[in-house]
Parts: C-alpha cells; structure tokens; sequence
C-alpha cells in the first residue's frame, strides 16, 4: 500500500510539469482533486488497510493530498501570471489620439470659393508649373517689367531642354492669373471663374511675407461687364467673408493686365477702423488688386476687345485670413504648431 503512495508522488510530480495552460490543469484537478479522484478514493481505501498501518498510511495519505493541492495552487499562479501577460490588460487606460483637422487655409479656400460660387462663379483649377506666356506674356507683362527678373521669379532648371522659344520657358507661377488665360484660351464668354491655389514669388522670409502663399483669382468676362460690377462683387465678397459692418474702398493702382486698376481695402478687422498695429495705423488693410481686363489680354488669348468687357481681381489668402482672425505673422500659417492650428 505504501509503495503504492510513493508510485502516485512520483506519477503527480511528473504531471504537473506537463500541465501548460489552464484545461491542463482543470484536468489535472479532477483526476486528483475532485469528490471521485485519485486523492479521494485513496482516502476511502484507508478503511481496508490493515490496523497496523493505519496510522502511517494516512499521514502519508495527508502528505500526498497536501503535495497535490500545493503543487495545483504553483501551477494555478503562474499560469495565470503569465497568460495576464500575454493578454489585453483591460484596466489600462486606452490611448489618445490626435485627431487632425484640416488646415485653416484650406478651410479659407473652400470658404472663399463658396461665397463666389453663390453668385454663380465656378472653380477651376491651374498648373502651378506655368511658362512665361501664360505667366507673363499674355497678360501684357514686357520682359523689362521687373517682376519678370530672377529676384522675384523661380524659374526652372531648363539645362538641355530646347528654350529657343523663351516664352516656353517653365517657371513657377508668381501669380493665380495665368489661369485667367487659360481659362479665356479655352473657354467662350460669359466666364465667370475663380481659381484658388499656390503661388511662389522669391521674396525674404518675414512676418509679412513668404516665398510661398495662396491667392483667388477671379474673371468675369461678358458683353457689358462694367467697374460697378467688380465693386459690387467684391462688397459682396467682404460683407459675406469679414462680417456686415466692415467697409470696403478702392484706391487706384498699376497692373499690366488691367486697365483701369484698383488695390482693394477692407476697413480693420481688429481695430474696426481707428488704426492698430496690423493695419499700420491706416485702418485699412489691403486685401486684392484688381480692375477692367485689359483689352490687350482679350488680344493675346484671341477674343475680341470690342465685343467684350470683363473684370478680374486676385486676392492673397493668407493675408485677408491675418485680417480677419487678427494674426500678426504669416510664418504662423507653416509653423504647423497644434496649438496655434487647433483654434481654427
Ligand atoms: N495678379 C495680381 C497680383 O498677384 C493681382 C491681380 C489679379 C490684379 C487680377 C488685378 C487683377 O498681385
């Protein structure tokens, strides 16, 4: 009978090593430790030993219980240890993500083209890669004008390529107007367009200014188009893009493309006219440049300037937003900072 206690010792120990996850060890428990187990009914048989050996048998029947239910609760313990590190641990606190938001000139732009395409404008879209006809030539830009020089224009490596035709020469656009020709290229009046995009001029980096920023074009060509039509556009445009109480004004200016010319202003956003720091104690803050299609720009892409009238304006976005939100840097708007884009 004894012998036979030492051969279940021995048999336990070995199983238990074997048990590697928690079914192996549900049944090791009910092979030895459940009310019909190995365990139980060698405590039954206690009753069939003989005298003599009662004593003796049950303590080592004890000892052999105490083994199992010992090395069952060992093995209950690091299992669950380690399966805990394998699994989820469901009490961590879940991790939090940034969500992106898209950029406030990206919003500005879909803004800004709403308000035109209310009043019947529809959005095109131009190469941001143009060549000097379109660029310049086109709309009456002559190669001595100075915004055609290195210092204000990108031009493109035309190393190996035939540039025998200068007004192919590729560059990137200074402007949203060569989209202006291209759009009058392939298009017959009415037009009425706007075109948001990039454009790049080689400029000091400042507060003021990038070598990078966006603008809105926008072209109305008919028979009759007349400067109050462009006045009343742009009012419109103000009042609905900077609020109901803010006025607008013209003041005359110079562009090849058109004739007249006008710089738009927008009273102050921040100091609502009585003169602050962003608008250079003026309290106006310039926002387009605009005026009448020059009729030599209808020559060039081949309509007719006694058929047609038409007016243009080109407005800078970062600027007007700077107007509207009060924000004194243009750098802010690349920075990428969370902080400044998150209250937009
Ligand atoms: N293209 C001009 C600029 O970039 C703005 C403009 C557009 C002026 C259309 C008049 C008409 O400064």
């Amino acid at each position: 009978m004894l012998d036979n206690l030492n051969n279940i010792n021995s048999e336990v120990e070995n199983e238990i090593k074997s048990v590697s996850d928690l079914n192996g060890l549900e049944e090791f428990r009910l092979k030895y430790l459940s009310r019909k187990g190995v365990v139980a009914t060698l405590f039954e048989n206690l009753k069939d030993v003989p005298k003599e050996e009662k004593g003796r048998y049950g303590k080592e029947l004890n000892e052999l219980k105490n083994l199992v239910n010992n090395l069952f609760e060992e093995k209950k313990n690091s299992l669950s240890t380690s399966e805990e590190k394998t699994d989820i641990d469901i009490t961590l606190e879940g991790r939090t993500y940034n969500e992106g938001t898209r950029h406030l000139i990206s919003k500005a732009l879909e803004e800004i083209s709403s308000i035109f395409v209310k009043i019947g404008f529809k959005v095109y879209d131009g190469p941001e890669i143009e060549d000097e006809f379109h660029n310049f030539d086109a709309l009456n830009t002559p190669w001595f004008h100075p915004s055609r020089d290195m210092q204000d224009t990108f031009y493109l490596d035309t190393k190996g390529k035939d540039i025998s035709d200068k007004s192919k020469t590729p560059l990137l656009r200074t402007h949203t107007s060569p989209g202006q020709v291209r759009v009058m290229q392939s298009h017959k009046p009415p037009i009425r367009i706007i075109l948001p995009g990039k454009v790049f001029r080689n400029e000091a980096i400042s507060a003021r200014s990038l070598s990078q920023f966006h603008q809105i074009e926008g072209l109305y060509v008919d028979k009759n188009v007349t400067f109050g039509d462009l006045k009343g556009t742009l009012d419109y445009f103000a009042k609905q893009f900077f609020g109901n109480d803010l006025k607008t004004r013209m003041r005359p200016s110079f562009f090849p493309f058109t004739e007249p010319s006008a710089e738009v202003d927008v009273e102050c956003f921040i100091c609502k006219g009585e003169g602050c720091r962003i608008c250079k104690h003026t309290g106006w803050v310039e926002i387009a440049g605009c005026g009448m299609v020059n009729p030599k720009v209808f020559e060039n892409v081949g309509l007719d300037p006694n058929e047609y009238t038409g007016f243009a304006f080109g407005m800078g976005i970062e600027r007007t937003i700077m107007v509207k939100y009060g924000i004194p840097d243009i750098r802010m708007f690349y920075e990428n900072d969370v902080r400044f884009l998150k209250q937009f």
